[in-house]
C-alpha cells in the first residue's frame, strides 16, 4: 500500500481542534458538546465534540484548499478516479447532481427503468426527455436484473442523439452485469455514462472480484460508502473521470443542493472509510472470506428459502419458497433480533459489513429456531408471479416534464388507473424503485403488481396509496 494511504487528514485535523478545548462562539448551538440534552448528553458527547463548522483550519466543503481537499485527493488516488467529491446527503445528491451538471433541459438521456428514486428526480429536476431501458428479467432468481447490451444497442441506434447513458451497477442484491462493454459502446458514440455505484463502494478492494466501474471507464460514478463500507450514514462519495462533464459544473450543483452547514463527522467518516479500505490487509480478507462460508453454511439447507448466489460476497439473498410468505419470516427474524435489509415479497436480502459482527454457531441457533417455527406456524401464502410489470420496450415517458408541469392532476382508483398517466411515482421502500414512473403510463400488469404488493403489507412511498393515485387530468379543457 502506498504509504500516503495511512493518512487521515480531516479525521485528525477535527482531532486536534477537539483536543485543543477551544471555546466556541460559533454555531452548532451545542457549543462543542456543552449543551445538550441532559440525558442524551452523555451519549452524543464525544460525536458533538467532533460536530464542528468551517473555522480556521477545518477547510470548506464547497471551496476545499486544505484538510478537506487533501482527504478528497487521497479518496481520488484510492478509488483511481481523476476527482473524488465527498457528498454528505448520500448517493442521492451525487446522482442529482451527476445527471444536473452532464445533461441538459429536453437532452435524451437512456436510463434503466429499474433505477433508484434519485435518479428519476434528477431527470425531472434537469427537464430531461428520458428514454426508459427495459432490465432484464431473471428467471431462476426471480427479479429484474440490468439492460442487456443488445437493448443498449438498440436504443443508441433509435436514439442517435442520446447525450447520457445511466446505469446502476450493481444492483441492490450485489449483482453485476457486462457494463464494460455497455460503457465502451456508449463512448464510441460520445455518449456520457453515468453509474450510480451506491452499493459497490468496497468493489475497490483487490480482494473482491467485481470491479467498480470507477476501474472500468464510466464518466461519472457515485458510491454510498454508508452503505458497504463503515462509514456514517449519508456519507457517499462521487468520483470523476472524464473530460465530458465539466467539473465547474458538478461543483456548481453539489454547492447548490447540499447543505452550506455540511456534516464534520460524515465527512472524517469518508476520510476514515477511504483509509478502512486502503489499509485492509490480506489477513483481514482471509477472516472475512471464512466467515462468509459459515455465515452462508446458517442459511442454507431450508425448506423454506433457497440461498442465492450473488456477485458480491457481503449480499446474502434468500428467495423464498412457495407457499412461503417473506413477511412472516421477517417477523420471525425480527423476533430473534435478526433486521435483514431488504424484503420484497419474494426476496429477504442481508448484508455483512466487512468483519465478522456475530458468532455464526449463535447465527445457527437461531436459524434453527426460525424454521422449527415456519414448519408448525406459517406457511400459507401463494406467492403469485406476477412477473414483467417494467415495460419490456425501449420506451420514453408519455408526458415531457415541461408538460406534466401544465397538466392538472387528479384522483384514480388503481381499478381505473390502466392506462391513464401518472401524476406520481408508486415506489416500494426499500428498494427505492418506483414501480410507476411519474409521467408513464399505467400498464395493467403493473397495477396488479402494486396491488398484490399492498396485499402482502409491503411498505411504499407515498404510504397511503392503497386504493389508488394522482393522474394526470387529459380530459381537461376537451
Ligand atoms: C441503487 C441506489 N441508488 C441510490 C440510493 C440512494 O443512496 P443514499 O441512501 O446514499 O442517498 C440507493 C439507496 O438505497 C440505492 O439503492
Amino acid at each position: 500500500m502506498d504509504n500516503k494511504q495511512n493518512q487521515t487528514p480531516l479525521y485528525q485535523a477535527i482531532r486536534d481542534f477537539k483536543d485543543n478545548r477551544n471555546v466556541s462562539f460559533h454555531v452548532p448551538g451545542h457549543k462543542n458538546g456543552e449543551i445538550f440534552v441532559s440525558k442524551a448528553k452523555e451519549h452524543f458527547q464525544s460525536f458533538l465534540q467532533m460536530d464542528l463548522t468551517e473555522l480556521d483550519g477545518v477547510d470548506d466543503l464547497h471551496a476545499p484548499e486544505g484538510i478537506i481537499k487533501k482527504a478528497q485527493e487521497l479518496a481520488a488516488d484510492w478509488f483511481q478516479s481523476n476527482y473524488t467529491y465527498f457528498l454528505v446527503n448520500g448517493s442521492t445528491v451525487g446522482n442529482l447532481a451527476m445527471i444536473l451538471a452532464s445533461c441538459n433541459s429536453g437532452d435524451q438521456v437512456l436510463v434503466q427503468r429499474n433505477c433508484h428514486k434519485s435518479i428519476l428526480h434528477g431527470m425531472e429536476l434537469a427537464g430531461v426527455q428520458p428514454i426508459f431501458l427495459p432490465p432484464a428479467y431473471d428467471k431462476l432468481n426471480q427479479r429484474y436484473t440490468a439492460p442487456s447490451v443488445a437493448t443498449v444497442k438498440g436504443a443508441i441506434a433509435k436514439y442517435q442523439e442520446a447525450k447520457a447513458v445511466i446505469l446502476t451497477y450493481p444492483d441492490y442484491f450485489g449483482d453485476i452485469y457486462p457494463i464494460q462493454e455497455i460503457i465502451d459502446l456508449a463512448h464510441s458514440c460520445n455518449i456520457t455514462v453515468l453509474v450510480d455505484e451506491a452499493h459497490g463502494c468496497h468493489f475497490s478492494l483487490p480482494y473482491l472480484s467485481a470491479p467498480s466501474a470507477v476501474e472500468l471507464g464510466a464518466d461519472i460514478v457515485v458510491q454510498s460508502a454508508h452503505k458497504m463500507t463503515p462509514a456514517l450514514t449519508m456519507a457517499a462519495y462521487l468520483h470523476v473521470q472524464s473530460s465530458r462533464v465539466e467539473r465547474e459544473r458538478i461543483s456548481y450543483y453539489l454547492q447548490m443542493l447540499q447543505s452550506s452547514s455540511p456534516s464534520y463527522p460524515i465527512m472524517a467518516s469518508l476520510d476514515l472509510a477511504r483509509y478502512y479500505l486502503a489499509t485492509f490487509t490480506p489477513e483481514q480478507s482471509d477472516i472475512l472470506f471464512a466467515y462468509i462460508e459459515k455465515i452462508r453454511a446458517c442459511f442454507n439447507n431450508s425448506d423454506d428459502w433457497i440461498l442465492e448466489q450473488s456477485d458480491d460476497p457481503l449480499k446474502i439473498c434468500l428467495r423464498v419458497k412457495e407457499g412461503v410468505n417473506s413477511q412472516d419470516i421477517k417477523q420471525l427474524f425480527a423476533e430473534e433480533k435478526l433486521y435483514p435489509e431488504l424484503m420484497t415479497d419474494k426476496h429477504i436480502l442481508f448484508i455483512l459489513g466487512l468483519e465478522p459482527t456475530i458468532d455464526p454457531d449463535i447465527l445457527k441457533d437461531k436459524i434453527r429456531r426460525i424454521t422449527d417455527r415456519l414448519i408448525f406456524s406459517f406457511k400459507h401464502a401463494k406467492i403469485e408471479d406476477k412477473n414483467h410489470y417494467f415495460n419490456e420496450d425501449i420506451t420514453p415517458l408519455a408526458l415531457s416534464y415541461a408538460d406534466m408541469q401544465h397538466q392538472q392532476q387528479k384522483w384514480c382508483s388503481w381499478e381505473d388507473a390502466s392506462g391513464k398517466i401518472a401524476a406520481e411515482a408508486i415506489i416500494p421502500y426499500p428498494p427505492g424503485i418506483p414501480l410507476l414512473a411519474k409521467g408513464e403510463e399505467i400498464r395493467e400488469t403493473t397495477v396488479e403488481k402494486i396491488q398484490d404488493l399492498f396485499e402482502q403489507k409491503m411498505s411504499f412511498q407515498p404510504n397511503n396509496r392503497r386504493n389508488g393515485l394522482y393522474i394526470y387530468d387529459l380530459t381537461e379543457g376537451e
